[in-house]
């Protein structure tokens, strides 16, 4: 069967730039964290030995173009534009942005820009991170700085990506920096992210720039054990704490009712101001990047709470291994293609079928060297993934989804947070020690596919 996709249908690849850039001289949390704790890295690999985008950035830009990329999303460090996150600007920083944006456009292929996707300059962290307003407010500054100097020639952007992964990360679940254990400052992270967010959205529209403005989020998809009620109850919690924290305020301009209240009874709210309502009513998005690897099936739980333990997310549900899951054992997630059609038809019928797109998806497989043929990694496990995933989106899309394109995680191997280089995910494979890339058979197929804005499949 023939999968074709709308005219101008968006095809391409995300990254981010502490993943990528390298030829840093400052500090974010990564580097502050790495120095402290490489062992808590992937064979003690850091932030410091990236893809080098820094120096390579003209010669990968062509590779983008020889994949038959139309766009192409990265994200723009914090910290290298404003090394204390609120003072002065770093020309250097300004040039190598405007040269990365001139060259993209020029090739035509439309730039993606994120303006927080992880790394928070150390600066900003020393005086509290997230839990501190002033740090929300000196990220409203930023993003103002980065539409002023880019948004004439930027006309996607993306205020967070993936907010939810540093709350989790680094407030419940000890895989970020600060690796704090604790529900009610997970929640104020949370809740200023999306007043962050609903400032730079407000800044946006003040100043009338040409483009549009949305966030990245992961969505997974929560799937019940059972029709049985406790597990239904067990996923919409699930649902609630993961997806709607930040899908709500985001397309409908306020939370969930039902989350408010359950944090409540639990002695969990971040303290509100009576304008931070208003402000949150703002922050409604014109674009939403969807980033979808896995979803979430889970249970009821089938023991008591210790109540000694600190609160968590898991105190209403437990995590359910559904017999018969396939697996990528390497990352440890589960791979279920309907899931993309489930989140369309989800954003379709309960949010007004926002414009929207795939904004990462993709599949991270450790030592694929063992698949080289001829020079080349034949990575088909990565075709079969992004056709099938394609095809579940073509589903959608045929059934009125506004669903505008699909970006693959990710364009050239690269430096992946706790999990360094142990798992791929690239189109173009790096050899870190040479920087020599060669691209893999999946980024063949890519292009082919690009090219054609279709493919075929049986
Ligand atoms: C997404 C992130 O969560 O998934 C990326 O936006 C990340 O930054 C990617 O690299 C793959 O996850 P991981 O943890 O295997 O690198």
């Amino acid at each position: 069967m023939k999968y074709a996709f709308p005219d101008n249908f968006w095809w391409g690849s995300a990254s981010s730039a502490l993943q990528t850039e390298g030829t840093r001289e400052g500090e974010t949390t990564w580097d502050y964290w790495f120095a402290r704790e490489p062992n808590r890295f992937h064979n003690g690999v850091g932030p410091q030995h990236t893809s080098t985008f820094y120096q390579h950035w003209k010669t990968d830009i062509q590779l983008l173009k020889q994949l038959n990329h139309n766009s192409f999303r990265t994200s723009i460090s914090w910290e290298r534009l404003i090394p204390d996150g609120i003072g002065e600007v770093n020309p250097d920083a300004v040039d190598f942005y405007n040269q990365v944006i001139d060259e993209l456009n020029e090739q035509g292929i439309t730039p993606f820009i994120t303006l927080f996707h992880f790394d928070m300059p150390m600066a900003m962290q020393e005086i509290g991170g997230w839990e501190n307003r002033d740090v929300v407010d000196a990220y409203a500054r930023y993003a103002q700085i980065c539409f002023e100097l880019f948004g004439d020639r930027v006309l996607h952007w993306f205020t967070f990506n993936e907010p939810i992964v540093p709350v989790e990360g680094g407030y419940l679940y000890d895989f970020h920096y600060p690796n704090v254990v604790d529900f009610r400052r997970a929640a104020t992270v949370a809740y200023h992210t999306v007043l962050a967010h609903a400032k730079a959205v407000q800044a946006y529209r003040a100043g009338h720039y040409a483009g549009e403005i949305g966030i990245v989020l992961n969505l997974t998809p929560s799937y019940p054990r059972s029709r049985n009620p406790a597990d239904v109850k067990a996923a919409h919690i699930a649902d609630l704490m993961f997806n709607r924290s930040f899908l709500d305020p985001v397309l409908r301009g306020e939370y969930p009712a039902d989350l408010v209240a359950l944090l409540k009874s639990y002695d969990q709210l971040p303290a509100c101001k009576p304008e931070d309502g208003f402000l949150i009513a703002e922050g409604k998005i014109d674009l939403l990047g969807v980033n979808y690897y896995q979803p979430r099936r889970v249970k009821c739980r089938d023991s008591a709470v210790n109540p000694q333990a600190p609160f968590m997310p898991e105190w209403f549900f437990d995590n359910y291994e559904m017999p018969g899951r396939k697996m990528n054992p390497y990352r440890g997630w589960e791979i279920y293609a309907p899931g993309i059609y489930d989140i369309l038809v989800n954003l379709r019928d309960n949010y007004g079928n926002p414009r929207c797109f795939i904004s990462e998806n993709g599949m991270g497989v450790e030592n694929e060297q063992r698949f080289i043929e001829n020079g080349q990694i034949n990575d088909q496990y990565r075709i079969d993934f992004i056709s099938e995933h394609l095809s579940w989106l073509h589903k959608g899309i045929s059934e009125g989804c506004n669903c505008l394109g699909y970006h693959m995680w990710t364009f050239i191997d690269n430096w992946s947070w706790c999990n360094a280089y142990k798992n791929r995910y690239g189109f173009i494979q790096l050899d870190v020690e040479t920087q020599q890339r060669t691209i893999k058979k999946s980024g063949e197929w890519f292009a082919a596919t690009a090219l054609n804005n279709s493919f075929d499949k049986e």
